[in-house]
């Protein structure tokens, strides 16, 4: 045997003691802390740590050995790579002291549940009671045209009470404009379908008007229409009178108004006894004892053959009632703008289905 044989293979000998050492090592370890685990890393794993090195002594390695001198290496390097990932993780799930410390009794992070508006809370109620005496809901646009929201509705283009219903238009030829009520429902369901008609519509509407605490640009309104053979003003009382007491309760006085609307014929406007002040006249209702709460009357003849509606058949009542004004009356709320404002401190106040 020549010298450098034997040269070589004691250095051989030599390195396989170093990796069983080594390995030894890696399996003893466990990491105290990040720095530690970061420690094994650079001094086994690193770019010029003890693997890497040795890997270098490759090059002298004679062929026929280079096998299973690859071999050793790597299940030495796969040894070390196993380690650092599963002290990794160990580290990174907390140590079983660690781990107890975690009271899994202690109640979660609470998710904050929304509530529902004020004003969707008045209109379910208002619908709800509608809907027990058969009445079904309808909805309509709230971009209409001329048609639907004025001139079928017996407003012609220079009728005098447009005045009271300003509006935004988003354009004037063909009117297209923001409906300024609800009855534009009335209109729509009256042109598709023949009598019995019974609705209540929900929605909402826009007026060009100042804003103020007691007015807005945009609120909500409730529509009614009945439509058959032999509707009489008795049936339009009947109805209001029953909603009047499942809203507001026994003890409210009702009354009528004679009033104009040129869509119905006679026209009134219905009010009821202040339940702030029993009547006796307070702020709310201006010392008169009465609020007023909506507009209503028998569907005028002109609207019904506008809509395709035989007015020697058929005959009908219709009534529109705000939203927003009932709800600043149930929850003592005193400016209309906070309806709109999203300010969640005064939106979560309010509880109900
Ligand atoms: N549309 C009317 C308004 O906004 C309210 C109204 C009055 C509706 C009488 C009706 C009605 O259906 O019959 O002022």
């Amino acid at each position: 045997m020549d010298d450098t044989l034997i040269h070589y293979l004691r250095a051989m000998e030599e390195m396989l003691k170093q990796i069983e050492t080594f390995q030894e090592e890696i399996r003893q370890f466990a990491a105290t802390d990040a720095d530690a685990l970061e420690q094994f890393r650079i001094r086994f794993l690193g770019v010029k740590g003890i693997i890497k090195s040795m890997m270098g002594e490759m090059k002298q390695v004679p062929v026929d050995q280079k096998k299973s001198f690859g071999q050793v290496m790597n299940a030495f390097k796969l040894l070390a790579e196993e380690k650092f990932e599963s002290e990794k993780n160990r580290l990174s799930f907390g140590s079983s002291s660690e781990r107890s410390a975690i009271d899994i009794t202690l109640p979660g992070n609470p998710l904050p549940t929304g509530s529902r508006h004020p004003v969707t809370l008045m209109r379910n109620r208002i619908v709800e009671i509608f809907q027990r005496l058969s009445f079904t809901v309808a909805e309509g646009p709230e971009i209409e045209d001329d048609w639907h929201n004025f001139t079928a509705l017996n407003l012609d283009m220079h009728h005098p009470a447009r005045d009271m219903q300003d509006t935004f238009y988003l354009s004037t030829d063909p009117a297209i404009l923001l409906r300024t009520h609800t009855s534009n429902v009335q209109i729509r369901e009256m042109e598709r379908n023949q009598p019995p008609i019974r609705i209540i519509c929900p929605g909402r509407v826009y007026r060009n008007e100042t804003i103020s605490a007691r007015s807005h640009c945009f609120f909500h309104q409730v529509e009614g229409l009945y439509i058959d053979k032999n509707v009489s003003f008795a049936d339009l009382k009947q109805t209001l009178y029953f909603f009047v007491k499942e809203m507001f309760g026994d003890d409210v006085k009702v009354r009528f108004r004679p009033s104009y609307f040129p869509f119905t014929e006679p026209s009134a406007e219905m009010d009821i006894s202040c339940m702030l002040c029993k009547g006796d006249g307070c702020a709310v209702c201006k010392r008169t004892g009465w609020l007023e709460i909506l507009g209503c009357g028998m569907v005028h003849p002109n609207v019904l053959k506008n809509c395709g509606i035989d007015p020697e058949i058929y005959t009908g009542f219709a009534f529109g009632m705000g939203i927003e004004r009932p709800a600043l009356l149930k929850y003592g709320i005193t400016d209309i703008r906070l309806f709109s404002e999203n300010d969640v401190r005064f939106l979560e106040q309010f509880t109900g289905a």
